[in-house]
């Protein structure tokens, strides 16, 4: 037994996997439950697998051998099991609002009070997951992104219940397993990530509607251009090295930035003949079939993305 306290895994899908991996590379106890016990078995092979293919192929995070992190999760086969003593439970089951609040009711009857427990939705606000509850206070959101272990933001969101230790804790088990957080002062819908998200999709949209550019030239504007400084700066920085800083910038930019802007049109909603126009495009480049091929490809290129970034800190 490592010195560590327990974490718990519920879920043991693809993004239970992932937490269970980066809990475990910085010697946590890590115990994972799932509703369907087989679902347990196959994730620690799973987990074994990517594991020692990682160790390989020299991308394994943490300072212990794969063997030794293997070694430090476990599966259980009841809630009861996976809460006991847990100083941090990551929720990871189906995107299923009904789902989640039927199991936060029955987490309600067994927590313990120095337990916190963390949903790893993507859209539910946290105070929806937690109404209900008796000890919702101990409820936060923390919002991997795919594949959590290349891409290592996380939203941690509070509701306006949730305790600031849950909060300041939470963050701080996050950078622990050197995953980089963002907390949110108040919970708001789409979080920050796919507000941003939304914003950029709706304006492609418009620019492939209103004829403009094709499908794939609006991807290239991302992928070739704005994402290439994205990756390092985001967009805000950006605007300060475009010009002899922010206050430069604004004073450049704010009026023909805001004509521009006054062009724009409503979010649209993504229904109607253009789904046809644009999926037709994106098939005929990776057809449904490849999709699977275009992912292992997509988180080969993060894992690289990901390394170059280690070795190029400013
Ligand atoms: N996949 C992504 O790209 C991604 C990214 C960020 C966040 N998330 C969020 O992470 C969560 C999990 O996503 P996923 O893709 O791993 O899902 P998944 O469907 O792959 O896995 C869910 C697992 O939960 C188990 N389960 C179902 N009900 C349960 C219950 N009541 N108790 C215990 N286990 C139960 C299932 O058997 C399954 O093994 C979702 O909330 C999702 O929105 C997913
Ligand atoms: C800021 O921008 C203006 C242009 O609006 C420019 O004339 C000025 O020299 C810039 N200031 C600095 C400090 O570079
Ligand atoms: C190493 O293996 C992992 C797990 O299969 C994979 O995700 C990753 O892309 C591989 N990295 C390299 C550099 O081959």
């Amino acid at each position: 037994m490592s010195e560590k306290g327990k974490i718990g895994i519920i879920g043991s899908g693809l993004i239970g996997q992932s937490w269970a991996m980066l809990f475990a590379s910085v010697r946590y106890n890590v115990v994972i439950y799932d509703v369907d016990y087989e679902q347990v078995k196959n994730a620690h092979n799973k987990i074994k697998n990517e594991l020692e293919i990682m160790e390989k192929n020299g991308t394994l995070r943490g300072n212990i051998g794969a063997e030794q992190q293997i070694a430090l999760i476990k599966g259980v086969s009841t809630l009861e099991e996976v809460l006991k003593d847990a100083i941090f439970v990551q929720e990871c089951i189906p995107e299923v609002l009904s789902l989640k609040q039927e199991l936060y009711g029955l987490i309600d009857k067994i927590i313990c009070p120095q337990t916190i427990i963390s949903s790893s939705t993507s859209t539910f606000l946290p105070s929806h997951l937690s109404e209900k509850m008796e000890h919702r206070n101990q409820v936060i959101v923390a919002h991997p992104v795919n594949p959590p272990y290349f891409v290592p933001l996380v939203e941690i969101v509070p509701s306006e219940w949730t305790e600031s230790w849950i909060v300041q804790k939470t963050r701080s088990i996050m950078e622990e397993i050197k995953q980089s957080p963002v907390t949110l002062s108040k919970e708001v819908p789409g979080f920050a990530l796919n507000r941003i998200q939304y914003a950029i999709l709706n304006e492609c949209w418009h620019l492939v509607n209103d004829g403009i550019l094709n499908v794939q030239d609006v991807d290239t504007v991302m992928s070739e251009g704005l994402g290439m400084r994205y990756a390092f700066l985001g967009p805000l920085e950006t605007t300060h090295l475009n010009a002899e800083g922010f206050t430069n910038y604004t004073e450049r930019y704010a009026n023909s930035m805001h004509g521009v802007c006054q062009h724009f049109k409503a979010p649209p909603k993504f229904e109607g003949p253009l789904v046809k126009v644009i999926a037709d495009q994106l098939n005929s480049k990776t057809p449904l079939e490849d999709l699977q091929k275009r992912r292992l490809w997509r988180d080969q290129s993060l894992t690289k993305l990901s390394q170059l970034k280690k070795y190029n800190n400013y």
